[in-house]
């Protein structure tokens, strides 16, 4: 899909259809509807009286203008946005994702969009085409028959009268991000046979090739060198031997003054998660296939930190594994020691998420990084407490979470923080050893955080836990039923905020 912006009249975007949002209880008395009543010959006023379309979030209602009063394109499509003043980034995405999807089913190829949104026009375009990328992505990659194979060739994101190189900037941007969402969904939509740890590695050095970033892939026998018996103890039931993929991006110019600070993204990369010894009911374990997607989410933030170029080095860690039952597997009971020394008695082995965490976190200080964020398909507790509207969060830097809640607000994603004060440690106190990996049945999302803050000390750092949102139940009008990519654009934009911070720093320090 092409994407480019334009600062024209929307009656000049030379496409098949033309997309304009309608907010709940519109009418077309004046303004961009009252025009386009005109142009489609009172069609507007027509559907909206009729009330067939009422502006409500996801609802549409597609014309076909013929005798077109000035209007290149010959169809309009009206999709609904809900009410004015909650318009932000999560309706005007999801408003681009829904125009996409419908106009493909009628085999439109050119598009226009006039999002109809307040603020920078960099910014309106780039969630739009970032919602215009989500809504085309189709998981049917292993289907022969019955394969969505019709295309959008183009889509113009209209701001009349915006400033034309923030437009396309945004624009840009927008293919960025959406392009590194995809990937992250399409890797948590392969399933386990198909993509292994070794595989994943494949894939990240791929991207890494591509995009110009460095990578180093360590193997079973470094890890044990490493002492990373956490990490080790997961793949040991299985013959996919567990790979732990470092990228780093440096920016293509030296900071002045060294960076003393170095943020790390760290996610759990299970490729297919079975419970091992502690083997998970068979119900749905064909969706332990995405409990990499922690993983997959680095690697796609960082395809695109790659082409977005932010003034500040960014690492990206994904530890790889799968989690299998087999005479060779860690047992219940067995104690394993991390990287740090640290003694585990692993009481569960399902709980192997904060296991190959521990390590990946560790090794992260060891090159360096002084903040770390990781993310996890972690528990099935997040998705008892917050289902799958917010990602937790949680962590021991109050001002790194806040920032990363806003940057997710900002690009219309939900992080709710939960507790983790020192009292919730005691539950993860083990008889035998230092600690043990799970706390029992309550406050699960807490007590594994718990578990991964022994790791993390010494620096700054955060976790979040996308269990529950990941994966979307259901198809929505804007995106497909599958992997959602949450969090990619959140911490993407986190990323941008914190350079854009640090270069205000820069200059108020020169
Ligand atoms: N990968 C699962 C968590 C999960 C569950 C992700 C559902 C996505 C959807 C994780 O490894 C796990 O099994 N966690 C256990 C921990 C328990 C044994 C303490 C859980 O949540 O039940
Ligand atoms: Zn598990
Ligand atoms: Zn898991």
């Amino acid at each position: 899909m092409e994407v480019q912006g334009s600062s024209a009249s929307y009656n000049e975007a030379d496409v098949q259809a033309l997309v304009v949002p309608v907010f709940q209880g519109e009418k077309t008395e004046d303004g961009l509807l009252k025009e386009l009543d005109k142009a489609a010959g009172g069609l507007v006023s027509s559907v909206l009286e009729s009330e067939e379309l009422k502006g409500k979030e996801g609802e549409t209602a597609y014309l076909h203008v013929s005798n077109s009063n000035g209007l290149k394109a010959r169809r309009l499509l009206l999709v609904g946005v809900g009410q004015q003043e909650d318009y932000g980034a999560a309706s005007l995405s999801q408003m681009a994702g829904t125009a996409i999807r419908f106009l493909r089913g009628k085999s439109v190829k050119t598009i226009a969009i006039v999002p109809r949104a307040k603020g920078d026009a960099g910014k309106v375009a780039s969630t739009v085409v970032e919602g215009a990328f989500i809504g085309i992505f189709e998981p049917d990659k292993y289907r022969t028959e019955d394969k969505e194979k019709r295309e959008i060739e183009r889509l113009v994101v209209v701001v009349e009268g915006g400033d034309e190189n923030a437009l396309n900037r945004g624009v840009e941007r927008g293919r960025i991000v959406g392009e590194a969402l995809n990937l992250t969904r399409d890797m948590a939509n392969e399933p386990g046979g198909h993509l292994t740890p070794t595989g994943m590695a494949e894939r990240a050095r791929e991207m890494a090739n591509e995009f110009g970033l460095s990578i180093d892939v360590l193997d079973e026998s470094r890890m044990t060198q490493e002492g990373m018996g956490a990490l080790l103890s997961v793949s040991r039931g299985s013959d996919e031997p567990a790979k732990l993929i470092v990228l780093k991006y440096t920016p293509p110019y030296s900071a002045e003054p060294p960076e003393t600070d170095l943020l790390a993204l760290v996610g759990k990369g299970i490729t297919f998660d079975s419970g091992g010894i502690s083997l998970k009911p068979g119900e749905n374990m064909e969706l332990m296939k995405y409990d990499m997607t922690g993983g997959a989410t680095v690697i796609g933030a960082m395809r695109a930190i790659a082409q977005l170029k932010p003034p500040l080095s960014v690492l990206g860690i994904a530890a790889c594994s799968e989690n299998l039952p087999s005479g060779k597997a860690t047992k219940p009971g067995d104690v394993v020691t991390a990287m740090t020394g640290k003694t585990i008695e692993v009481i569960n082995t399902d709980a192997e998420g904060r296991l190959v965490l521990a390590d990946a976190i560790s090794y992260a200080k060891t090159l360096g990084a002084t903040r770390i964020v990781d993310m996890a398909t972690l528990t099935g507790a997040v998705s008892v407490a917050l289902g799958d509207v917010n990602v937790g969060i949680l962590g021991t830097d109050q001002a790194l979470i806040d920032e990363l809640i806003e940057a997710a607000q900002e690009v219309g994603e939900k992080f709710w923080q939960l507790p983790l004060d020192k009292e919730y440690s005691r539950q993860i106190k083990s008889d035998i050893a230092d600690i043990k990996n799970v706390g029992g049945r309550r406050a699960g999302t807490i007590t594994a955080a718990a578990f991964l803050k022994e790791f993390a000390d010494g620096v700054s750092w955060a976790h979040l836990d996308i269990a529950g949102t990941a994966w979307g139940e259901d198809a929505k009008p804007y995106r497909s039923k599958g992997p959602t990519g949450t969090a990619v654009r959140a911490l993407i934009n986190f990323i941008e905020r914190d350079a854009r911070g640090k270069a205000a720093d820069d200059e108020a320090a020169a």
